[in-house]
């Protein structure tokens, strides 16, 4: 059966191949992870593969992609060249089998497609048992605290409707990856208050909870000029979410 994604995966690759992607979301990884030399890495909702080759490119000692989608999965095979400490698996998230042991679990703009928080809760669940003690867990997704109302983000390729009616914890939400006024790619998720990511973090066993806002990499004003990105860290869609195991 197809998952979301395997009808748009091109699509997405294009969306993400922006200055907004290496500037504010790989430099925030970049930032969060620290120093990845030697780790074994889990990367959950791996689409193209672009998280994981940035971590073996930066030392980390092998990389699982893991993804529902199996076009995105050939896009990630494609796009890994001959970087071997790289493995993508199909599987999802929520119901992924043992996969041994792992120092850090990532999930970048991942988390916010769980349907239901069941699913959410499944997938902490499936991170924190392949992590030991101390190991870390570190996502960006959609950030509640998003206002739709606030400044518009379309200039920095976004686009967010609620769909029927107002928001409240799992309503579903309609993005757009826009490029001018040129819709590249649609897509639907939800959105899930930061207590419920709290609340199912700590019940799968995690500690140490942090939101911490996105940055934008200070190359970037080189390129875009000084505060290009501020218009987008005054009303982010995205957040930095970080746990440990206890
Ligand atoms: C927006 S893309 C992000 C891809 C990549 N992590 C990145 O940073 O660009 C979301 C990806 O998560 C995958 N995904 C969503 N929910 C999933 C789940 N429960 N299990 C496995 N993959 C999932 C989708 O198939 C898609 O490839």
């Amino acid at each position: 059966m197809k998952a979301p994604y395997d009808d748009y995966a091109n699509e997405y690759l294009q969306a993400t191949d922006s200055d907004f992607r290496r500037d504010v979301i790989d430099y925030s990884v970049h930032e969060a992870v620290g120093d990845v030399r030697g780790l074994a890495v889990l990367d959950l909702g791996c689409g193209d593969g672009r998280v994981g080759r940035l971590l073996v490119d930066r030392g980390a000692g092998r990389v699982v992609g893991v993804d529902q989608s199996e076009e995105m999965l050939l896009l990630a095979e494609t796009h890994a060249g001959d970087r071997d400490r790289l493995t993508y698996l199909r599987h999802h998230a929520h119901e992924l089998p043992d996969l041994g042991g792992f120092d850090l679990v990532v999930a970048v703009n991942m988390l916010h497609y769980a349907r239901t928080e069941d699913e959410l809760a499944r997938i902490y669940q499936r991170a924190a048992a392949h992590l030991p003690p101390g190991g870390r867990f570190i996502a960006v997704l959609n950030d509640a605290h998003y206002d739709p109302d606030g400044p518009s983000i379309a200039r920095y390729g976004f686009v967010i409707h609620q769909l029927g009616g107002p928001r409240h914890n799992g309503s579903e939400l309609h993005q757009q990856f826009v490029d001018g006024d040129r819709v590249v790619v649609e897509v639907r998720n939800y959105h899930w208050l930061r207590e419920t990511h709290e609340n199912l973090l700590q019940k799968a066993g995690f500690a140490h909870i942090e939101w911490t806002p996105l940055t934008a990499s200070p190359d970037s004003a080189a390129r875009c000029g000084d505060g290009y990105y501020d218009g987008y860290l005054a009303n982010p869609h995205l957040t930095m979410l970080r746990a440990t195991l206890r």
